[in-house]
């Protein structure tokens, strides 16, 4: 736990299931107030904030789709407006729709670049704008992925969305942080969450999957949750423009384990 973190209010997006879900429920019971964004699932967001308010913190579910303009606007508004302040904006939400490259329609390209890079930096410049106007040192967390660094067939349109989130991620943190704003990146490997549900369930790609892991097994999406606690606090004040590795040395050549 992170004492700093009490009484201070951040945004979640993509926050109804999965990692954002994780991440809003740790962040509540740290004592922040969480707006817990969501796009279709409002019974998962709503559940969301139940948990939060059950254990005694504050939080508010709002709709909306990240890659649309004005709505990580209204995303700041509606902390403004339960909480009473701004401290830390957590962009989360993603998506993939895996398809060969050659076979790749625009829509679907367009579609994981929207959501994926175009709303985190969406995401990014309204959480700016507050912190910047009202001289706020504020923190940005960006979920990356190991694909930001691992190239990924079937997934040109994710991989590059991820690519695009590491190098702006690390411009951002540059360009503010003389301000005292503090942007970083989380990259998770394979985690149990329902984005992997399918590949999970089936033994032999579970098997393939753990092969590249060097621990061996996929994560539970508290490790995530770990990160995005610590990023926000203090304890991580000298860390900017960093992307945190989730992913059980994923990212470490798994091929060369037994080529020595
Ligand atoms: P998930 O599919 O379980 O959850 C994604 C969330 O984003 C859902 O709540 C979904 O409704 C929301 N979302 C999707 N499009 C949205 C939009 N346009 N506006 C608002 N919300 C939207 O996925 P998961 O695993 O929790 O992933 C979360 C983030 O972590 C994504 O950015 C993903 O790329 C990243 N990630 C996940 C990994 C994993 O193994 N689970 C590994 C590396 C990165
Ligand atoms: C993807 C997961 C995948 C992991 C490792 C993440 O970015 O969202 O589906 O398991 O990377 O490949």
């Amino acid at each position: 736990m992170y004492p700093d973190l009490n009484g201070k209010a951040a945004v979640v997006t993509g926050a109804s299931k999965g990692l954002g879900a994780e991440i809003a429920l740790r962040y509540g019971r740290e004592g922040i107030s969480v707006v817990v964004n969501y796009n279709s699932d409002q019974k998962g967001a709503d559940d969301v904030v139940a948990q939060i308010q059950a254990a005694g913190g504050k939080a508010v579910a709002v709709q909306g789709d990240v890659s649309k303009e004005g709505v990580a606007d209204a995303l700041v508004q509606a902390a403004l407006d339960h909480f009473g302040r701004l401290d830390i904006f957590v962009n989360n939400a993603g998506l993939e729709h895996p398809a060969h490259t050659h076979e790749m329609t625009l829509e679907n390209w367009q579609r994981v670049i929207d959501v994926n890079l175009t709303g985190v930096f969406l995401g990014i410049r309204a959480a700016l704008r507050h912190f910047v106007d009202n001289k706020i040192k504020g923190n940005i967390i960006n979920m990356s992925s190991v694909h930001e660094q691992i190239p990924w067939p079937r997934f040109a349109h994710y991989a590059a969305s991820k690519g695009g989130v590491k190098l702006l991620n690390e411009t951002v943190a540059m360009e503010y942080a003389r301000e005292g704003i503090r942007v970083n990146a989380i990259g998770p490997g394979a985690m149990n969450t329902p984005i992997n549900k399918e590949k999970m369930n089936d033994p032999a790609q579970k098997a393939a999957l753990e092969e590249i892991i060097p621990m061996g097994y996929a994560g539970e999406p508290e490790l995530v949750a770990n990160a995005a606690a610590w990023l926000a606090s203090d304890e991580s004040s000298y860390v900017t423009g960093i992307t945190l590795f989730v992913d059980g040395g994923m990212t470490l050549y798994p091929a060369f384990m037994n080529n020595g």
